[in-house]
């Protein structure tokens, strides 16, 4: 770890039984670049998944599951530190400190909160739901990363969390960095298979639509074969009139590297059919090993816990600093030795 390196923090919720390409091309496959340039914190949010009630197995399963892909998929638990949120008891009382510092009425101008809450109601929305972005604002301000790569639903978070910095520091004394947000250039944006003008999202209304990369190569061939094209029969980037072919080059384009033109130039005077083969292939190629690995890593779970446990360490000592020098700025006494 080189301290000269500016510092990133982001988190991902392991709420699903894989994650999809969207997760990897939107989020995950920046955070393994940023590893080699910048000092790099992720964890695995699990105590945020917990405002989402889940069988205790499937949620112990799912947590371990997204750690081991995040491993897979290219994360090095030398070259970055990466670990489980509830491992690190810091992050649970940084928040209750920022939640004695958010107004009532401030968590409650948060879209998602609203969103989520309107859909199910005020008796079943819980509170930990209301309290979410300030947890992941403690997730951050903990770290005092310079940048937190996150994707443009996110901004609203982020903004609060750089309000709460502010605040506190106004208050009790320079204390936080001033967080950015750090909005993925240049990443893919992936749709939905079946509906290529919304973006691939696990919420999505058919699981046709997206490619979970844990799921056996031919499930996701067939997918990406009875993807939603158009009626014409050439094969160019455009994302107004064919958001299909589109997005099927894009995804081709990220995962080999390859620009628009040249993946256009790949398929020149082929059918639609030798276009989703080749994309189908392109895909089935590049997470196979993932897949294998993530299995692997799964099957020593005690292997798993110790590369884990490294990044747990890591991400205690600087979590502990900070939240002793917060204690210190408000008067917090602390216990006699
Ligand atoms: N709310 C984020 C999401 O749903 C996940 C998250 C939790 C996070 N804590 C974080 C992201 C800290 C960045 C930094 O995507």
């Amino acid at each position: 770890m080189n301290s000269s390196r500016k510092r990133v923090l982001s988190g991902i919720q392991p709420t699903a039984d894989s994650f999809h390409l969207g997760n990897y091309l939107g989020a995950v496959k920046q955070w393994v670049a940023l590893q080699e340039t910048h000092d790099a914190f992720f964890c695995v949010v699990d105590l945020h998944a917990l405002t989402v009630e889940t069988e205790p197995k499937l949620f112990r399963n799912r947590t371990l599951l997204a750690a081991a892909q995040l491993i897979a998929l290219g994360l090095d638990p030398v070259r970055c530190t990466l670990f489980i949120q509830s491992h690190v008891h810091e992050h649970n009382q940084l928040a209750w400190v920022m939640e004695c510092l958010t107004g009532f009425g401030e968590a409650s101008r948060m879209t998602q909160f609203k969103d989520k809450s309107q859909k199910s109601g005020s008796d079943r929305t819980v509170v930990g739901l209301f309290t979410y972005p300030i947890l992941q604002a403690a997730d951050i301000l903990l770290y005092q990363p310079q940048y937190v790569p996150v994707g443009e639903d996110q901004r609203q978070h982020i903004e609060l969390t750089r309000d709460l910095s502010q605040r506190f520091n106004s208050r009790y004394g320079e204390t936080f960095v001033l967080p950015e947000a750090y909005i993925i250039k240049g990443s893919a944006k992936v749709n939905d298979l079946q509906e290529p003008t919304s973006k691939m999202s696990k919420t999505s209304d058919s699981a046709a639509g997206v490619i979970d990369i844990m799921d056996a190569p031919e499930i996701n061939a067939k997918k990406i074969k009875s993807s939603v094209t158009d009626a014409e029969r050439e094969i160019r980037f455009d994302e107004k009139n064919k958001a299909g072919i589109s997005n099927l080059l894009t995804i081709y384009a990220s995962l080999t590297g390859k620009s628009i033109s040249e993946s256009e130039a790949d398929f020149a005077g082929k059918g639609y059919g030798d276009f989703k083969s080749g994309v189908a292939e392109v895909v089935t190629d590049y997470f196979a090993p993932v897949r294998k690995r993530t299995l692997e890593l799964l099957e020593d779970e005690a292997g798993l816990l110790k590369l884990l446990k490294t990044g747990s360490e890591k991400a205690e000592a600087v979590a502990s600093q900070t939240l002793t020098k917060v204690y210190d700025a408000m008067g917090v006494v602390p216990r006699g030795k």
